[in-house]
């Protein structure tokens, strides 16, 4: 089996893969300047960046992942320790959900969706089976809970999603045996700040329209006063010797909130890279713009 292969297991809004080669420029001037180095994902997602990364660079010697979202973080584990039998419940779901016509699949995603809301799977592999079934079949891959974290995204269309992915799940638990995998708040990974550690942070993106808010990855959200905080913590990373590379949404020329970013992280690199956001629904709405990578990278 080719390690080449690992990539996210799940899709996830704000996925990194569009943008691995601008966010490598950075990993590879931070990668090769030092031999041992510790990578840190603090705000993890579908992991593009991480398993980009660990199969680029051997030189990371220790990796940690880290998300507030306890299910995907189950899932990750999931994948790590058991996917021969993740992979056997996946591709029952998978038949299941294959053998029925368009309406019987709605039914079917709903009853899914009943299951992972209301009753707690009997196993965390279950649990996690349910997850990314979900996470394959439902509308544009979207993880929103309401207040009470109750899962709501409706069904997705899709002719034949690969809801059992053996050669990803497999190639990712293969990368994933040295990776240790923390669910909280971002701050907690301040603990393994060093001059030899590489950060990457992809925290909730400020909302660059009044209406274009997408922070309901948990019940919590990320706000303003969240953003402030990644800033304290960035310059803790720097008082450190840590390196780190942030992503986040370019509220410059949006009339909203315009320098907020530039403020924030005048002391530090910004680049603005082009991206095409996928997070509106409306498809016509989803346009070339330009995300900001910072940096305390020189
Ligand atoms: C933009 S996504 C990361 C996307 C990821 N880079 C990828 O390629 O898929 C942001 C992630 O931050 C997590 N998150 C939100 N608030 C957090 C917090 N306070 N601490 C840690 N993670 C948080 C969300 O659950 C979500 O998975």
């Amino acid at each position: 089996m080719s390690a080449n292969l690992a990539k996210p297991f799940v899709k996830w809004a704000g996925g990194k893969t569009q943008l691995l080669s601008e966010i490598d420029k950075y990993l590879s001037i931070a990668c090769s300047s030092r031999r041992n180095i510790t990578y840190v994902e603090s705000f993890v997602g579908g992991g593009a960046v991480l398993f980009w990364a660990l199969q680029k660079y051997p030189n990371i010697e220790r990796a940690i992942i880290n998300d507030i979202n306890p299910d995907l973080i189950s899932a990750y584990k999931a994948v790590k320790y058991a996917p021969t039998e993740l992979l056997q419940i996946l591709e029952r779901f998978q038949k299941e959900y294959f053998l029925r016509d368009e309406v019987e699949r709605k039914e079917y995603y709903l009853s899914q969706r009943d299951i992972y809301n209301n009753i707690s799977a009997s196993s965390d592999v279950e649990r996690a089976a349910y997850f990314i079934f979900l996470n394959k079949t439902c509308f544009n891959g979207l993880y929103r809970v309401n207040s009470k974290g109750v899962f709501n995204v409706p069904h997705g269309r899709y002719n034949a999603p690969t809801i059992c992915d053996y050669d990803t799940i497999l190639s990712d638990s293969c990368i994933l045996q040295n990776v240790e995998i923390l669910c909280g708040d971002f701050n907690a990974t301040m603990d393994f700040a060093s001059p030899d550690t590489l950060y990457y942070l992809d925290p909730p993106y400020k909302p660059i329209t009044k209406t274009s808010s997408f922070c309901a990855y948990t019940s919590m959200g990320f706000d303003d006063s969240d953003q402030m905080r990644l800033r304290s913590f960035c310059g803790g990373l720097t008082e450190h010797e840590a390196r780190f590379i942030l992503s986040n949404s370019d509220v410059a020329e949006t009339g909203l909130n315009e320098g907020f970013f530039d403020n924030l992280y005048m002391d530090y690199n910004i680049r603005r890279v082009a991206a095409s956001r996928m997070i509106n629904s409306k498809a016509d709405k989803r346009g070339k713009l330009s995300e900001l990578l910072i940096s305390n990278i020189q």
